[in-house]
């Protein structure tokens, strides 16, 4: 191998035409998606105090907001609806007439070609904030499934383009894909939460949800954050039950589980980088402690570079207008 004084790594880094000419790492608008919250009432868009510049819109609002990000070129939003009223099994999650189901509507008729992918889970509807049915204290798997299979079917009939379990219960994305093929919906995607972690990371979401369990955690369904070779074997499962796109979420303290995954399988690989990754960047920008420019452009290339096609952020808005 050439070595100094022939070799000398710094010939390519002198200027800026050399440094974007071999740039391995290319950020663009077009792989990322924006969570966005919605929520019953009339004129309402109001800050989620634990995450500056995120909102929790109604619906009148919501229509103004789909079509500047749609104007932005964001290829999808992510939506995540609060109810009027959480119960003990979620009843809304699968109402026709629920927030996110009338939420889709507005979204598809504010801009038809934005995709529109909800988020399939309980937590947000349930009055225990669990993401499933309870039994004397735990989350039984088996008998969420149908719910979740309903919750996916009505979303998808009020127009979604694609729909994202994020619960981690054991096969729900083969109960999913099977309802759907049988209501028609066999061209509709499944982007399956795979490896999602039992993480400190969705605390500031939990806020804007209001969807914090009430008792207990998710430890007994959401992964532990010590495990690299367990989420491989979740990814797999949910590759083996026809997911579409698989997602690791969090996203930063996870780049070997993204990387990892990356060599496994073939299919997209989403990245969430989720509500207190964003809030650590916003609290350290408003203190004055970092750049958030040249921070969030850095972690969202970290992102990428450790191997994910897609990202999930709520930077998003921020970086279609840095990326134009
Ligand atoms: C619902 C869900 C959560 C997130 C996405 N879907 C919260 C949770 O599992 O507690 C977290 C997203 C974020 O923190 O940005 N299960």
């Amino acid at each position: 191998m050439t070595t100094f004084p022939e070799r000398r790594m710094r010939r390519l880094r002198r200027t800026e035409t050399l440094r974007r000419l071999v740039r391995e790492t290319r950020l663009s608008v077009d792989r990322l998606i924006y969570p966005l919250f919605v929520q019953w009432g009339t004129g309402i868009k109001e800050e989620i105090s634990s995450m500056p510049g995120q909102y929790r819109f109604s619906l009148d609002l919501l229509e103004k907001e789909i079509a500047e990000i749609a104007s932005l070129g964001i290829p999808g939003v992510l939506l995540f609806g609060i109810p009027k009223k959480k119960d003990e099994t979620g009843s809304e999650a699968w109402d026709p007439h629920g927030i996110v189901q009338e939420a889709v509507r507005v979204a598809k008729k504010a801009a038809p070609e934005l995709l529109v992918i909800t988020d399939v889970c309980l937590c947000e509807y349930t009055s225990h904030g669990h993401c499933g049915v309870i039994e004397n204290g735990e989350v039984l798997n088996d008998a969420t499934l149908p719910l979740l299979q309903k919750s996916a079917v009505s979303h998808t009939e009020a127009g979604a383009d694609m729909v994202a379990p994020s619960d981690m219960m054991d096969g729900r994305v083969s109960a999913i894909r099977s309802s759907l093929d049988e209501k028609g919906f066999s061209h509709i995607p499944i982007m399956a939460y795979s490896a999602k972690y039992a993480s400190a990371f969705y605390g500031p979401f939990r806020e804007a949800a209001e969807s914090a369990p009430q008792f207990g955690d998710r430890k007994a369904y959401q992964m532990d954050p010590s495990n690299g070779r367990e989420a491989l074997l979740e990814v797999l499962t949910d590759v083996a039950e026809s997911a579409d796109i698989v997602m690791v979420k969090p996203a930063l303290s996870y780049l070997d589980v993204i990387a990892r995954v990356r060599e496994e399988v073939r299919l997209p690989l989403a990245a969430y980088n989720v509500s207190g990754e964003y809030s650590m960047v916003k609290a350290a920008a408003r203190l004055g402690w970092i750049e958030e420019k040249r921070l969030t452009l850095e972690i969202i290339t970290g992102i990428v570079r450790a191997g994910a096609d897609i990202v999930i952020t709520y930077h998003a808005k921020d970086l279609a207008a840095w990326l134009k």
